[in-house]
């Protein structure tokens, strides 16, 4: 439609259809034959009218060629203006092809590999009939106790989220959103959600505009200025002020400064939340709040169905906001082709040949094994000699379990197990026993009630412990080397799944220590959604390889690794604590006055731990073994309109082919604020064959050394600098360089 064409569409509509539109709600009520048992079922706490339901602007989670027509056949069959539905969805980290979750695409440090993975998500997502993905979450993530670390794609580095956030928005929308496998990106949750006090999911977010605008805007304005068409609010106050309703952060920031002309959604019921935060005194200043912050569409509470009608009436201001939002929701239906074409780009016939494709299943196991990252390899334990007898432990040698808590389209029946695809390379040589579950049924019993949901009672569950522990004992006691795959529960990571212990469970941690004793060579494989605490077994492990939950094809890309068909490459995003005492614990933090030092007292520290994180961030082992020599700098001086050409000699001294990604920290030696002990700045991976030596160059620029200063101004200022080139954030090379105004 032309613009003209939607400006009389609009003109059309009445007060209900307009408000209406700004309504979203899950779209099973129109899927089942029985909307009045849907109103006063699931739908019950909206006490929405059949009549707003047939007004609503688009539904949530309902993906699948056949069921999106059905739910537009029969809205549209009661639509008076046959404006048709959007479909928004939470396709995280893949729609039936499950890829490796957020934080794990983030360690590939690969721009081209998450573009590709979210390329095919997006074309099998597009075909089934999504047209908005409620992703990337690029929320800047420290604390390992928060569940949602794992949907975190650029982890605790500004630098990544904003790297990130742009490649993942311009891999979903394209250039042309009405073109088949293109869906507009919802990003979220703005702003400052991955900060919440103590890492409790939906708890309180205090900081400075200074630290907002240094560390968790970037990602943000990285996605608004890359086109995302979409943003979703987070459920945390910012500052005092539910971000759903915060003037500041929506009008002043988002909409006045960064420019943002898309649409805003409320998270899930967020708007009705603003009661319970203790700012809106009931629902109907809730919707004055919400409409007046400039929120467009209203997730799941009901608020604006019932409310905004009145405040509608009364006030011509929010007549002239309504009609905004109601453009912008127009506008977007436009651009996704829905007036022309009500199933967008829905296909069954694509849906059958494209979905979980070989061609694709194969590359989604090349993208997911640049998610792994080797955090140990003691005497190159990996990857294992096939000629050696292998024993296979674990509850995530034989689990399809693997693909996150965000994957609940995912086909799990097509998930291989790491025992299967073994037995497929390695016959019988393969040894198997589980030897543990993943949690005591106590711990899955917290989950349980913590949900409502009833608990489970499991007979003589210590006995059947020892039994599998003495079984497993046994199977080792065949075998050379002993495969371990343990770590957390998928639901214990995620949404609402902050954790105050981050270690292995207690019944794993019993596991490898009687497997310990039998002194054989021991890798695990670690599946989890955050930084677990692994200080008090990595010394009885000989290596340890992080795969994270990675989907679909997890099971093959990480035999194939640990076989050594392929080799690791992955870099950590996040710091690893050295225990949950230590959370929140990151890379660019401040010097203070008293940095800790080894032997004196009254410094910066802990008395019981290492100040320094058990892994920190961008670390990650190889097969290979990369050499960081001669770091040259083309000169040491530079103006604000001038570079400074780092590089650096990196020899692979082993007979391994494999990538490696270089990486360049800048430090801000002294500043009008105190400035991070360093900052990432730039990264490459770059391919080396074995033996081969490679020079690799880096241009600082002035843009590199900004940063917002007390009177919140982005800017250098003249002085001197440290930069460093490594493999990782600490083992580095460096080097000083000086910035002179002149
Ligand atoms: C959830 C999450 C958000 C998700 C939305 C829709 O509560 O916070 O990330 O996209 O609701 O399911």
């Amino acid at each position: 439609m032309k613009y003209k064409e939607i400006i009389e569409l609009l003109n059309k509509m009445t007060i209900e259809e307009k408000i209406g539109q700004m309504v979203q709600i899950g779209g099973d009520v129109f899927l089942s034959d029985d909307t009045n048992g849907m109103l006063t079922g699931p739908l019950k706490n909206l006490h929405l009218s059949k009549k707003m339901v047939y007004h609503v602007g688009s539904v949530l989670n309902i993906i699948g060629a056949e069921k999106v027509k059905k739910v537009q056949d029969e809205y549209l069959s009661k639509s008076r203006l046959k404006i048709p539905l959007l479909f928004m969805d939470d396709i995280i980290n893949g729609y039936k092809i499950a890829f490796p979750i957020p934080i794990a695409q983030g360690c590939s440090w690969n721009t081209k590999a998450i573009q590709k993975m979210t390329e095919i998500s997006s074309m099998e997502s597009s075909i089934a009939g999504a047209n908005v993905n409620f992703s990337p979450m690029v929320d800047l993530s420290r604390d390992a106790r928060w569940g949602r670390v794992m949907e975190s794609i650029g982890g605790e580095d500004p630098l990544l989220g904003e790297i990130y956030a742009k490649t993942v928005v311009k891999a979903y929308q394209g250039k042309n959103l009405s073109e088949i496998g293109k869906i507009a990106s919802c990003v979220k949750h703005i702003a400052a959600y991955g900060a919440v006090e103590a890492g409790r999911d939906y708890n309180t977010v205090d900081m400075s505009e200074r630290e907002f605008r240094q560390y968790y805007l970037p990602a943000y304005k990285a996605a608004i200025e890359a086109g995302a068409e979409m943003l979703m609010t987070s459920f945390n106050i910012l500052n005092g002020i539910p971000s759903t309703v915060n003037q500041w952060l929506i009008q002043e920031v988002i909409r006045k400064e960064l420019g943002f002309k898309g649409i805003i959604i409320s998270d899930y019921g967020a708007i009705e939340e603003t009661i319970a935060h203790g700012y809106s005194a009931n629902e109907k200043e809730a919707a004055k709040n919400a409409i007046n912050a400039g929120i467009d569409i209203d997730m799941m509470s009901g608020i604006y169905a019932n409310y905004l009608k009145d405040l509608y009436l009364e006030n011509q201001e929010i007549e002239n906001k309504v009609n905004e939002s109601v453009l912008r929701i127009l506008t977007l239906k436009n651009k996704l082709g829905l007036f022309e074409n009500p199933y967008g780009n829905t296909n069954e016939v694509k849906e059958n040949t494209y979905l979980m494709n070989s061609k694709n299943l194969e590359k989604a196991k090349e993208l997911t094994q640049e998610t792994f990252v080797l955090l140990k390899n003691k005497n190159r334990v990996l990857p294992l000699k096939t000629n050696k007898k292998i024993a296979l432990i674990g509850p995530y040698i034989d689990n399809i379990g693997i693909t996150g808590s965000w994957s609940m389209f995912s086909d799990r029946t097509k998930n291989g197990t790491i025992l299967d695809i073994f037995k497929e390379i390695m016959g019988s040589q393969v040894l198997y026993a589980k030897g543990c579950e993943i949690l005591r049924q106590e711990e899955i019993n917290k989950i349980l009630s913590a949900e409502g949901l009833p608990m489970v009672h499991v007979e003589n569950e210590s006995q059947k412990e020892q039994d599998m522990i003495a079984s497993a004992i046994q199977t080792a006691k065949k075998a050379d080397v002993i495969v371990l795959a343990l770590g957390e529960h998928y639901r214990q990571t995620g949404e609402a799944c902050s954790r105050s212990n981050i270690s292995l469970p207690e019944n794993q941690i019993q596991l490898i220590n009687k497997l310990y004793a039998l002194s054989k060579p021991m890798v695990l494989i670690l599946f989890n959604g955050r930084p677990v605490q692994l200080s008090t077994i990595e010394e009885k492990l000989d290596g340890i390889l992080e795969v994270w939950f990675p989907g679909t094809t997890g099971a093959k890309a990480i035999t194939e690794m640990i076989l050594g068909e392929n080799n690791p490459s992955g870099k950590l995003t996040m710091s690893f604590p050295q225990n949950v005492g230590q959370c929140p614990v990151y890379y660019n933090h401040y010097n203070t006055g008293r940095p800790h030092h080894k032997n004196l007292r009254y410094v910066s520290r802990y008395q019981d731990i290492p100040t320094e994180s058990f892994y920190p961030f961008g670390y990650g082992l190889s097969y290979c073994d990369f050499k960081y020599t001669e770091l040259y700098l083309n000169k040491h001086k530079m103006n604000k309109n001038e570079t400074i050409t780092v590089s650096v000699k990196i020899e692979n001294q082993s007979d391994y082919a494999g990538y490696e990604v270089i990486q360049l920290y800048i430090q801000d030696l002294y500043g009008s604020v105190v400035r991070p002990i360093k900052e990432l700045k730039a990264f490459k991976k770059e391919y080396f064959k074995p033996h081969e030596i490679k020079y690799v160059d880096f241009d600082i620029d002035i843009h590199m050394l900004k940063f917002w200063n007390e009177k919140l101004e982005f800017v250098a200022e003249s002085g001197e600098f440290k930069v460093f080139v490594g493999g990782d954030s600490v083992n580095v090379l460096e080097d000083k360089f000086e910035l002179d105004f002149y």
